[in-house]
């Protein structure tokens, strides 16, 4: 998946470049069609075998990640060293409201479909991971982010940020009250688009355990022509990367609610980025 965003004005500044927004470097002459790219998603996911990496990070049809995927092993670095200049956070740095992204600073109520995201951080065992900071970042429901950089020309939401934070409690759990985020298109091909999302990232102890992801939205029709979400050529890790609709996080007039549980480690981990992709 390599790609990471920016989360605009998230405060513990953990940023990378932003890679699948239309903010992507300008469309080359010449792009691919859909349908080649979707030739090539198929022809990666006959050669998938049980020691493929999930997701690829050299991924054909995913054209930027052919460039910027690593290609040498990771430096080792001493966690205790880098936090002398990695950002860093406390409890008392978070407010519970910023787990809201539709409670606006203007104090108007962005456009959209709300909606709570909800799940718990565990190991593979299910044990919770507890005091875990948890940032989101997406798109507003027309599919642009408000980001300078992100000139897609779908209207900004004057009340939308689309960013928040949390902390899992003590049952590893987090939830976010958002606006179901649109589609967006990108220039990785011709009339490439990407699936409705929202970027995940996990703080973990120190800022070299930070892991990075996607959450998708059940029977969304981009999903077999997304290289991003292909590059999970896995298609159990994959579909482990869609959270699931529940009624009982839903409340009667006021909001949907779905559910999506990140794991950590073991056989059913959340399949994450390489963050400095
Ligand atoms: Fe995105």
């Amino acid at each position: 998946m390599g790609t990471t965003g920016t989360p605009p004005g998230v405060g513990s500044s953990v940023v990378t470049p932003t890679t699948d927004s239309p903010s992507a470097p300008a469309a080359p002459v010449g792009l691919s069609s859909q349908a080649e790219v979707s030739a090539e998603i198929a022809a990666q996911a006959r050669a998938r075998t049980a020691a493929t990496p999930q997701p690829r990070l050299d991924y054909p049809a995913y054209r930027s990640s052919l460039l910027r995927h690593p290609t040498k092993a990771p430096v080792p670095v001493d966690p205790e060293g880098v936090e002398l200049w990695a950002p860093a956070f406390g409890e008392r740095d978070l407010d519970p409201a910023e787990a809201d992204l539709t409670a606006s600073a203007t104090g108007g109520e962005p456009i959209g479909e709300r909606m709570v995201v909800t799940g718990r951080v565990t190991d593979g065992e299910g044990r919770p991971v507890r005091r875990q900071l948890v940032e989101v970042w997406q798109a507003n429901a027309a599919g642009r982010y408000a980001h300078g950089r992100d000139q897609h020309p779908a209207p900004l939401d004057p009340h939308f940020t689309g960013s928040g934070r949390a902390l899992t409690d003590d049952d590893g759990r987090y939830a976010f009250t958002t606006i179901k985020p649109g589609p967006y298109p990108w220039r990785n091909h011709d009339n490439a688009w990407r699936p409705a999302h929202i970027h995940f990232s996990l703080f973990g102890h120190d800022f070299t355990q930070r892991l990075i992801t996607q959450m998708y939205f059940p029977g969304d029709p981009l999903f077999d022509l997304d290289p991003i979400l292909q590059s999970v050529t896995d298609p159990a890790a994959r579909a482990r990367l869609v959270a699931t609709y529940d009624h009982d996080v839903t409340s009667p007039e006021w909001s949907t609610g779905y559910r999506w549980d990140i794991v950590l480690t073991g056989p059913r981990r959340t399949v994450t980025e390489d963050p400095d992709a």
